[in-house]
Order: C-alpha cells, then structure tokens, then sequence
C-alpha cells in the first residue's frame, strides 16, 4: 500500500516549500492539488469560460488533460500538453481560483484526479483538502499554519525575488480574502483533519518544519 502523507494548511503557510523538501527526503513523490486548480481556472479563463457556470467548468474539466511531472529542477505542470507551471502562478489565476474550488462537481473531477495519482505511490500532497476529503486514512496528517503577518511577508518576499512589484497592504488583503474564501466554501474547505498534527511556522525556519515533519514520519515507521 502506497504511503500518503498529507500537508494542508492555508496560503502562505509553507506547504508548498515544505512539501517538495520533504518529498525528496523521504524519496516520494510530490503533489501540489493547488497547481490543478490553477491549471482548471487558467484554461477557463483562457477559454472565456463563464466562470459562474459549474455545468460548463465540470465540462471543461472533463476533456482536459492535466499532468504533474515532479522534476528535480522543480513541479512541471502540463495543461494539456503544453507547459503552464509559470502562467498559473500569475495574480490573475490566483485571484480566480475560487470559481473552480467552490463548485463541488467540478471538485470531484479534481479529487478523482488526485487519488488516481495519489493511490499509485509513496506521495507527499498538498492543499486544503487532501486530509479530510481527498485521503481521509492517509498515514501522516499535518496542518502548518503561520499568523498572516508573516504570511503575507512570506508572499511579498516571494514575489519580489521574482522582481515583481507589489503592494504590502493589497497582499494581505488578498491574502484575507482568499483566507475566508478557503475557509467558508461549502466543499472541501480549508479544514484541519482531526488526526492530523498543527505546526505553527510563524517563527520556524524551513528546514525546522521539514525536519519536524520528517523525524514524526520516522518516528512512527
Ligand atoms: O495552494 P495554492 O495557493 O496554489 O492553491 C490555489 C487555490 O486552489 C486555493 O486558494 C484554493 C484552491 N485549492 C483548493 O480548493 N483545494 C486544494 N486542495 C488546493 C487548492
């Protein structure tokens, strides 16, 4: 049986980061259920999809091809075919991906997708929901959070290095924003699984949070 550790948590809070290290360390794949989303809202957007439509979204979902190639240069992602890994990251994607999240037939192409992919191998997955709806008994459960001052420093640091000019104060909004979205959508909300272990980063170094996350999983076999 193929081991699953699951990392949810909200933006922000290092999952993505943590995830990957913590996927090389113990040799497993990674999983980002975030970049699906994104890859989903960036066709539709691309498609001049009317986002409202869950009939039309579920449609769209269902003749796309999405691949995630776990590379050591970092996470390809294939939109049918075609490379996107730095298109969905853009501020347009981010602030759409809600449309596709909240609508629950749409999510249930994206959970399919995940456990077809998830259930094959040893895989580290992060989300918001991959604890409690995607892989509800999986091995390892973790929930990073951090308080959203640094969070938003943790974006705001993130996309400068990218030389992207951005407003402090618009981040943490959007950040907020997205935060409550997250949390209040009817299906698969950002949710801290029962079993699954809290770590606050706030004030932890990376490879704090990996080694945490790392001795447990030794730990417990
Ligand atoms: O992790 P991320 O910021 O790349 O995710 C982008 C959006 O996708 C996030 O705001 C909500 C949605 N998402 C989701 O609904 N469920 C997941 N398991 C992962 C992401």
């Amino acid at each position: 049986m193929a081991i699953i550790v699951t990392i949810d948590g909200p933006a922000g809070a290092g999952k993505s980061t943590v995830a990957k290290l913590l996927s090389k360390k113990l040799a497993f794949a990674y999983l980002d259920t975030g970049a699906m989303y994104r890859a989903l809202t960036l066709k539709a957007l691309n498609e001049k999809i009317n986002l409202e439509d869950e009939e039309a979204l579920v449609k769209l979902a269902k003749v796309t091809k999405l691949d995630l190639e776990d590379n050591p240069a970092g996470l390809k992602v294939l939109l049918d075919g075609k490379d996107v890994s730095q298109e969905i990251r853009t501020l347009e994607v981010t602030n759409n991906t809600f449309y596709i999240a909240r609508a629950p037939k749409v999510r249930e192409v994206m959970v399919d997708w995940q456990r077809s992919i998830g259930n094959k191998k040893n895989v580290v997955v992060e989300g918001r929901d991959t604890g409690t709806v995607v892989f509800p008994k999986a091995k390892y459960k973790f929930y990073l959070d951090a308080d959203i001052a640094e969070r938003s420093k943790r974006r705001f640091d993130e996309l400068k290095q990218k030389g992207k000019d951005v407003n402090k104060e618009l981040l943490t909004e959007e950040l907020k924003d997205r935060d409550n979205k997250d949390l209040t959508r009817k299906v698969g909300p950002l949710k801290k699984a029962q079993d699954a272990i809290s770590l606050d980063t706030t004030k932890l170094t990376i490879d704090e949070v990996v080694n945490t996350l790392y001795k447990h999983i030794n730990k417990n076999g």
